[in-house]
């Protein structure tokens, strides 16, 4: 069961164009595709005659003509051809879902249209300001499901071990965490003292010598996760202090969309506040996040299929009370959203 009233990431924008691409989400089959004026349309990849999946068909204009024996839909899904035949059943119908292109991705609503509204996607704060770079998007399919990535996500202690050349550097394995809850998510932080910044961000920071280093790992509902990194002198940073000058900010991203249960499609994004013109630089993050993703990506597959075959009841350590947290609250939201469905339908009756 999945989180429906919210927008997930489908794509990059760049994968979008005036072909027809099939997708999975939640478990669904859609088409996604471009109309000739640019805007992103979402379909039920399935004709209502025989569910050939119209990823199969042809994009004619800003239509989709079935590949089997012609039904065309336009983008709300009406059926508003049907060649064979001089009536259009009034059955030929395909889902059509709310999509929006944003962030240099393109996002679907899998709950109800009427209650789509793009505003709800999520703010990407100094997007705007020069000082600020952002690398453009990339994505890896998972064969885990989504919660072990968002569990990975609200745990910083797994860099100590799962990226060891990276992120990992002293007091990531056992500086204690804290927790917090905010309206739409959860934060697992811990503030490091004096520490020598990790290998990935030693060529970065614009400062010589020890850092306070702050691990911030924010989930918010059902599966966007905001990790913010800073390093600040040593001295300089901690709960409540303000950025230097010189402090170093890197904002990652990280869009987990279900494909199903098994199988989850993972994009990104990372936002710093340093070098925005240096292309270099930007390679160097791109680059090196990839590799750390795929080193998640690894272990979480054999996660994901450890516990699967687990004979024995697998246990929990005191660095997964966030993790669990979040998965409590988030069920107890899947759970108030089937029951509104659940008494829609009733009242539809
Ligand atoms: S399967 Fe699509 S028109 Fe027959
Ligand atoms: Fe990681």
């Amino acid at each position: 069961m999945y989180l429906r009233n919210t927008w997930y990431v489908a794509a990059l924008s760049s994968e979008i164009d005036r072909q027809l691409k099939s997708l999975r989400v939640l478990g669904e089959n859609i088409v996604l595709y471009r109309t000739g004026d640019g805007n992103p349309v979402a379909l039920e990849d399935a004709c209502p005659h025989r569910k050939l999946p119209l990823s199969k068909g042809f994009l004619k204009g800003d239509f989709v003509e079935c590949g089997y024996h012609g039904l065309t839909f336009d983008c709300s899904g009406q059926c508003v051809d049907a060649p064979t035949q001089d009536r259009i059943p009034p059955t030929a119908v395909v889902r059509s879902y709310p999509v929006a292109d944003k962030w240099g991705l393109v996002w679907v609503w899998m709950g109800s249209p009427a209650l789509a509204d793009e505003a709800k996607i999520l703010d990407i704060e100094n997007f705007d300001n020069p000082e600020w770079k952002i690398t453009t998007g990339d994505a890896l399919t998972c064969e885990c499901h989504y919660l072990y990535l968002t569990d990975n996500l609200l745990d910083p202690s797994h860099v100590a071990w799962v990226h060891r050349a990276s992120f990992a550097a002293a007091g990531t394995d056992n500086v204690p965490l804290e927790t917090r809850e905010i309206k739409d998510g959860l934060i697992v932080y811990r503030w490091i003292y004096n520490c020598e910044p990790p290998p990935f961000y030693a060529p970065l920071v614009k400062f010589k010598g020890n850092c306070d280093r702050l691990q911030h790992y924010e989930v918010r509902y059902p599966s966007v996760a905001i990790n913010k990194s800073i390093f600040s002198p040593a001295g300089m940073g901690g709960p409540g202090k303000p950025l230097t000058d010189v402090s170093y900010v890197m904002v990652s991203y990280n869009f987990l969309t279900p494909v199903d249960e098994n199988t989850t499609r993972y994009h990104w994004l990372q936002h710093r506040n340093t070098d925005p013109d240096d292309e270099e630089v930007t390679r160097n993050i791109a680059d090196g996040s990839r590799l750390a993703f795929q080193e998640d990506r690894d272990i979480l597959e054999a996660v994901h299929k450890g516990i699967a075959n687990e004979t024995r009841r697998h246990i929990n350590l005191g660095l997964d009370a966030g993790s669990l947290k979040f998965r409590r609250m988030l069920d107890k939201m899947i759970a108030g959203e089937q029951a509104n469905i659940r008494e829609a339908q009733a009242r539809a009756l």
